[in-house]
């Protein structure tokens, strides 16, 4: 996900930030960029602040990601691991087309999380391979290529995916860079 972020970041947003690990590693390759966590779990954002406690350039809130993304402010890089495939389909397609209106011109939105798995065999393979015996009752898991197409829809200019492993995948979007003169 790392190599997938712009060289420069100035303020970035973590959705569903946890403890804080993977913004912690965006910090670390980007030193001096302003970071904003937002998660809904009080005891989750608990140990990110233990985490990040007197770093005057990270901001953890309390945020439902069922709920739109308001004040959040503008970013240039929006990352999110493993947390939106908790909600249902059509809020995740707001919520992209909310994180493409916060994002600056050139912005990138690195999405490494769960998508529904081609097969119910594949599926069962993932679970297995991941040491799990049942799904998660609060996964909404939706697939590869529709996320991405929904992420086209709310008008991201390049999508991709960098990687994938059965359900695991990073998706990749860049919002176009402003127009020149
Ligand atoms: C598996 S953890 C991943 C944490 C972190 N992103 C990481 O990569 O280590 C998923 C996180 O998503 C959060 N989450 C789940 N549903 C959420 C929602 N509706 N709104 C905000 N956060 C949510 C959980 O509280 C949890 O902290």
């Amino acid at each position: 996900m790392l190599e997938a972020l712009p060289q420069r970041v100035e303020r970035f947003l973590d959705l569903g930030t946890g403890d804080g690990r993977l913004l912690a590693l965006v910090r670390a390759r980007h030193p001096k960029a302003e970071a904003i966590g937002l998660d809904s779990s009080a005891p989750m954002l608990d140990r990110a602040k233990e985490r990040f406690d007197g770093d005057s350039l990270v901001g953890l809130r309390r945020h439902d990601l069922r709920d739109r993304l308001t004040n959040a402010g503008m970013a240039d890089v929006v990352v999110s691991g493993l947390a939106i495939h908790h909600l249902d389909d059509e809020r995740k397609r707001e919520l992209f087309g909310e994180v493409h209106a916060l994002l600056a011109p050139g912005g990138v939105f690195a999405n490494l999380d769960l998508v529904r798995a081609a097969s119910e065999r594949l599926h069962e393979r993932f679970r297995r391979e991941i040491g799990r015996t049942e799904d998660d009752p609060t996964d909404r898991l939706a697939g590869l290529a529709e996320q991405m197409s929904w992420l086209k829809e709310v008008g991201f200019a390049e999508v991709d995916c960098h990687f994938k492993w059965l359900e695991l995948a990073l998706i990749v979007a860049v919002k176009a860079p402003a127009a020149t003169a």
